[in-house]
């Protein structure tokens, strides 16, 4: 690459007409270069939603995908798609001159980044006065039209009612209920890729994931999340749940961020067969992970071992037992006492406040 004047050589016009979109470095800036029907565009290469790099996206007629949310962009004007053309990125002049193409970084249009209304959930985390408010989170899998009785579910109510019975708000959440979509990996793209809300909260308006933000971040204090054993491991839908919550994490990581604070959590671990420990294991990481704390002895769980294939049975048992649904009103109990002493305390972590997770790494 060579300059003359203010026109910058990026290349031979045979080479880079090879690719239909490319990222050139033009006098510092890197510019979306692409070329259609032997026609060169040149826009910047930063996409005006949170930056991602539009001369790795496609084409697609005459607009360059963004191949982080795929936000489209005229890729001579600049101009957004239909509807959007008042979100500009800047665009560039190019020329062939005997074989080479030329950008002239110095006369770029302006960017121009249209008003989006923010999505609710991006608003401020302030917790509003009131009682220590209770989140139930079922995690279980059933037909919703013929429901079955389910041992987690049933610990779950139990503790619940024990929460209203001693002065909480509760709320109910059940993953089974809800329509939402699995993780895209926009993480895997880049970090910056995964966003606050959730790209796919964001970009989808029927996706129902919003209601478990909603909870997690900005109205529950303690949570109770109830799971069955499914193969030695938590329901699937959990982990499909805190797939999507790696956008909370991914907070602490990327932006030091902490979403999720004086939250506590507890457990309900049933199965007909083993492993509660390893599910438990599990679960405390990742809730850990987000920032939340537990009180002590933060699970419950009930098991009747590998060789226990008389579910009826482990079902009678669960519905006969007093002592799980003991278990269950003292986990909550404990939950509260936990999530109180937290906000009662107004508890501030300087740590984590000053160095957020990257320094509780630099610890390990
Ligand atoms: S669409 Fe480009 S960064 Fe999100």
């Amino acid at each position: 690459m060579s300059e003359s004047r203010e026109w910058v050589d990026v290349g031979a016009a045979v080479d880079l007409a090879a690719r239909r979109v490319q990222a050139v470095q033009v006098g510092g800036r890197t510019i979306a270069l692409t070329c259609r029907d032997g026609e060169f565009g040149a826009i910047d290469g930063r996409c005006n939603h949170v930056g991602g790099p539009l001369g790795e996206g496609a084409l697609d007629g005459d607009y360059v995908v963004c191949p982080w949310h795929h936000w489209k962009f005229h890729r001579v004007t600049g101009e957004g798609e239909p509807g959007f053309e008042e979100d500009r990125v800047p665009r560039y002049e190019v020329r062939v001159v005997d074989g080479r193409v030329f950008v002239d970084p110095r006369r770029a249009t302006k960017r121009n980044r249209k008003p989006h209304e923010p999505h609710p959930l991006s608003r401020p985390v302030v917790r509003e006065p009131g009682p220590i408010r209770v989140v139930g989170v079922s995690t279980t899998v059933m037909d919703a039209a013929y429901p079955r009785y389910s041992t987690s579910d049933s610990l779950l109510e139990t503790a619940l009612e024990h929460a209203v019975s001693v002065g909480c708000e509760t709320r109910t959440i059940k993953l089974n209920d809800l329509r939402f979509r699995a993780c895209e990996g926009y993480y895997s793209k880049s970090a910056h890729a995964c966003t606050w809300p959730c790209s796919i909260t964001q970009m989808d308006p029927d996706d129902e994931m919003d209601q478990v933000y909603e909870a997690f971040v900005h109205w529950g204090d303690a949570f109770i999340l109830s799971t069955p054993i499914r193969w030695g491991a938590a329901s699937s839908l959990y982990y499909k749940m805190v797939e999507r919550m790696n956008c909370i994490q991914n907070q602490e990581t990327i932006a030091n961020r902490h979403l999720l604070r004086n939250k506590a959590v507890g457990f309900i671990i049933t199965g007909g067969q083993d492993n509660v420990q390893g599910v438990a294991g599990q679960l405390l990481g990742f809730f850990a992970e987000v920032g939340c704390q537990f009180p002590q002895f933060p699970y419950i769980a009930h098991s009747r071992g590998w060789s226990a294939e008389d579910m009826e049975n482990n079902v009678r048992f669960v519905q006969e037992s007093t002592g799980l649904r003991d278990g269950a009103r003292a986990l909550v109990e404990r939950t509260v006492d936990m999530a109180r002493l937290m906000v009662e305390g107004q508890m501030e972590s300087p740590g984590l406040v000053r160095g957020g997770r990257k320094a509780h790494r630099m610890t390990k």
